[in-house]
């Protein structure tokens, strides 16, 4: 295909889903956030009561997901799910059925669908390694364990949610530990992807970071 993508993939609460919708609005692409996909199919499958350690079960669900991304919400048959999506409870179910490869091939074939012109901004874990081993420029983005932990407490505690910050730091870490171990499409960096550690960047730093790179390529 010769639109171009452009992929963000790393680890939980990078700050790859902020960084990908500012380099594509700034570029005025479209932004895959693969993680929702994963997020709304655990979350569909658990609402239908099925098990979320059977793979064909939870792939058929999520077949049959009627599922629509707008002005930055997701929907689910219509329901506004954008809140539930990003609680901690949905990000451990989207990994848990991220291990299992029917689900995983149900939802590439979807995030292929994003790629429309002018180009794509896709983030998640595969993006460069898997979905679009093509793509014009691929970041990894990391950040420190504990830099990560911060973050996410401050966004929780900005929507008036209490949370510990060393729990939230175990949480990310197991997590991270599940994506990174699994055999199907584990998290690592592609041979080609360009590394950014965002630790001590602010968002717009990065931002130029990856839009300085973006103008190298072209
Ligand atoms: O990025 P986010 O935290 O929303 O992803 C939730 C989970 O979905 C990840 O922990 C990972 O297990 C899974 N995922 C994945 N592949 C992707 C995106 C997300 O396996 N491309």
């Amino acid at each position: 295909s010769d639109i171009p993508v452009i992929t963000i993939d790393g680890p939980t609460a990078s700050g790859k889903g902020t960084l990908a919708d500012e380099v594509a609005h700034a570029l005025g692409y479209a932004v895959l956030d693969s993680g929702a996909l994963y997020r709304a199919a655990g979350l569909a499958a658990s609402r239908v009561g099925v098990d979320l350690d059977d793979g064909e079960a939870v792939a058929a669900v999520a077949r049959g997901m009627e599922l629509r991304f707008a002005k930055g919400r997701v929907f689910l048959a219509g329901e506004d799910i954008s809140d539930e999506l990003r609680l901690e409870v949905s990000g451990l179910r989207a990994s848990q059925v991220a291990a299992h490869p029917p689900v995983r091939r149900v939802l590439n074939q979807l995030q292929l669908d994003f790629r429309r012109p002018p180009g794509l901004v896709a983030d998640g874990r595969d993006m460069g390694t898997d979905v679009f081993p093509d793509a014009a420029l691929k970041v990894f983005l990391t950040a420190s364990a504990a830099t990560r932990a911060e973050r996410r407490h401050k966004q929780l505690i900005a929507k008036g949610i209490s949370a510990n910050i060393e729990g939230l730091r175990q949480d990310l870490e197991a997590r991270d530990a599940r994506d990174k171990t699994r055999s199907a499409s584990p998290l690592h960096p592609a041979q080609d992807a360009l590394m950014l550690d965002n630790s001590a960047q602010t968002i717009d730093e990065s931002v130029a970071q990856v839009l300085e790179w973006w103008q190298k390529r072209r």
